[in-house]
């Protein structure tokens, strides 16, 4: 497995389990099945889960799961306030409620949300969720879908934070336009979602019709088809397809393996989350297959031969995490 170390003393696997498959529009859940699931997933080395909570039973679910394994994970969770004044009890009520149900002392990775940037109250909740970091209930502050503009507020604000999470694929590369710069100079990490597409990354669209709104079976494919509209349509992403198809032949893998790898190889990218429907769907095998990779040059310039004639996401929709606002 491919390693990480992203901050003092946390080591993640490169590619992240992430559970908003568990709270809904992903087919029904069955938790015992998806403990086991869980259970086996470590076994294979993919040790480090993403969750949040507003992930309906996520991080319940990983508190059940540290009852019943041994060796070590990581559990990375969200804070995700609605927009309003953050005072120091309610940021300290959220967090202690996000310990006690994943059974644990300190939380990983804490990245934190923020709906309204005309409400600076952000700073508040930073400054409290600092606090809590030092009291030793936080081991590491990230954020998740923060722009460029707020993260320099915040990094001129003294605030260490060791990530970003947000959207980054082969079809939405707008973090290199002035994230990664940034990051660059500051150290801060990028951690990945969307990489896969919530599945359109794979042989089962390849030469597929264009699929109607009843087709999109889960929240994440809803999600990404509209991005796939936003990008360039159905018919330039099966030219992509194609393309990624004709490079995941030459390299014995799959079209997930090559749109994964592509995004690993990123600067600043410490790893990739790929969503799990646990007890549902499985990709764990091939998904391994990602740290025996290697792109070459040629790979990436028939990729660009066709995302260079796509739509600037950047110009339509503005910096990461725009989408939301
Ligand atoms: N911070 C945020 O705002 C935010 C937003 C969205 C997501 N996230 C995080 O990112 C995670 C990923 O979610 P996502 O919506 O972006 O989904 P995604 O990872 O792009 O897609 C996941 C789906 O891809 C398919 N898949 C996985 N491996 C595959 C393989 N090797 N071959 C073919 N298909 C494969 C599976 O579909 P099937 O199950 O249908 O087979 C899986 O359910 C979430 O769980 C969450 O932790 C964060």
């Amino acid at each position: 497995m491919e390693k990480a170390i992203i901050g003092k003393d946390l080591e993640i696997c490169r590619i992240l389990n992430g559970m908003w498959q568990v709270a809904g529009g992903h087919g029904q859940i069955n938790s015992k099945l998806a403990i086991q699931d869980m259970q086996r997933y470590q076994e294979s080395g993919f040790t480090t889960w993403d969750l949040a909570d507003i992930y309906g039973p996520a991080e319940s679910l990983i508190g059940d799961f540290s009852k019943k394994v041994e060796q070590n994970f990581q559990a990375f969770t969200k804070f995700v306030p609605n927009p309003g004044p953050m005072s120091n009890s309610i940021v300290t009520y959220y967090i202690d409620e996000s310990l006690k149900k994943m059974n644990v002392d300190c939380i990983d990775l804490l990245q934190f949300h923020w709906w309204d940037y005309q409400d600076s109250s952000y700073l508040d909740a930073l400054k409290h969720l600092s606090k809590l970091q030092n009291e030793g209930k936080i081991k590491h502050l990230g954020l998740t879908n923060f722009d460029t503009e707020r993260i320099k507020i915040i990094v001129e604000n003294n605030f260490k934070i060791i990530s970003n999470q947000v959207q980054y694929s082969i079809l939405d590369q707008r973090p290199e336009k002035i994230m990664t710069p940034f990051f660059m100079k500051h150290g801060i990490k990028i951690i990945t979602y969307g990489t896969l597409l919530g599945g359109f990354f794979s042989e089962k669209y390849l030469n597929a019709d264009e699929p109607t709104r009843g087709d999109l079976t889960t929240s994440s494919l809803q999600k990404y088809k509209n991005m796939i509209d936003m990008w360039g349509g159905w018919q330039l992403f099966q030219e992509l397809l194609e393309i990624l198809n004709i490079i995941s032949k030459k390299h014995n893998c799959s079209i997930a393996n090559i749109a994964t790898r592509f995004i690993l190889d990123k600067s600043q990218v410490a790893g990739v989350i790929i969503g799990t429907r646990l007890g549902i769907s499985d990709h764990r095998e091939d998904n391994s297959k990602v740290f025996d990779l290697k792109l070459d040059q040629n790979d990436l310039s028939l990729i660009s031969t066709i995302t260079s004639k796509s739509n600037d996401l950047f110009d339509t929709i503005g910096d990461c995490g725009d989408e939301y606002r």
